[in-house]
């Protein structure tokens, strides 16, 4: 049978309606993200654009379910469509359940905008990616190893074998003259 829609075409991702509100104690609530609709189709890149503050970092972080403490999507929802996979309403997911630990870094990542903040600077970088493909792919340490390096190596990192032992100090910046 002939899909209605062409596969390439059929949205992996659909933001219907969804608004956000932050609460505090001594302010009334906000809603600082209201009835957003976007779709994301596989193989295109979308791009979110505003000003400061618009809230393209919540919407971003509401797909992941990783927003503050304080913050509730309180209207809508975030449907995700793998091909071949039941569509998963992210909205219903709990942050911390299992089929949301599945699909967060693994089938939708994020790359924070502080990488200085959001990576820990006590583990080399080759250990916080081995940590993700050991979680995801139950791969032992040494494949994961192997893995984070090809993965470095398909970015263009240069010599990723050695920048896999780096800290990511030492990688901030010109990383064409880091060590
Ligand atoms: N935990 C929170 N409590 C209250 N308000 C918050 C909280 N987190 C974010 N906000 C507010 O939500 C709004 C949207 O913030 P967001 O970080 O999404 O903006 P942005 O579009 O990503 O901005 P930028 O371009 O500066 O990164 C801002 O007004 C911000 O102050
Ligand atoms: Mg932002």
């Amino acid at each position: 049978m002939t899909p209605l829609i062409p596969m390439a075409d059929k949205p992996i991702l659909t933001i219907s309606d969804m608004s956000i509100t932050f609460s505090s104690p001594d302010e009334a609530d906000i809603e600082a993200v209201r009835q957003v609709d976007l779709t994301l189709t596989p193989g295109k890149t979308l791009a979110l654009v505003g000003e400061s503050g618009c809230g393209k970092s919540v919407t971003a972080r509401a797909v992941l379910r990783l927003l503050d403490k304080n913050a509730e999507i309180r209207r809508g929802s975030i449907l995700f469509e793998p091909e071949g996979e039941a569509a998963t309403d992210i909205v219903k997911l709990k942050p911390d359940s299992l089929p949301l630990r599945a699909i967060r870094g693994n089938q939708i990542s994020m790359i924070f905008q502080e990488p200085m903040s959001s990576l820990s600077p006590v583990h080399t970088v080759g250990d916080q990616i081995d940590e993700m493909v050991i979680i995801h792919e139950g791969l032992k340490s040494k494949q994961a190893r192997e893995r984070t390096v090809a993965l470095l190596d398909q970015v263009g990192i240069p010599g990723a074998r050695e920048r896999a032992d780096a800290y990511p100090f030492q990688l901030s910046g010109d990383c064409g003259s880091a060590p």
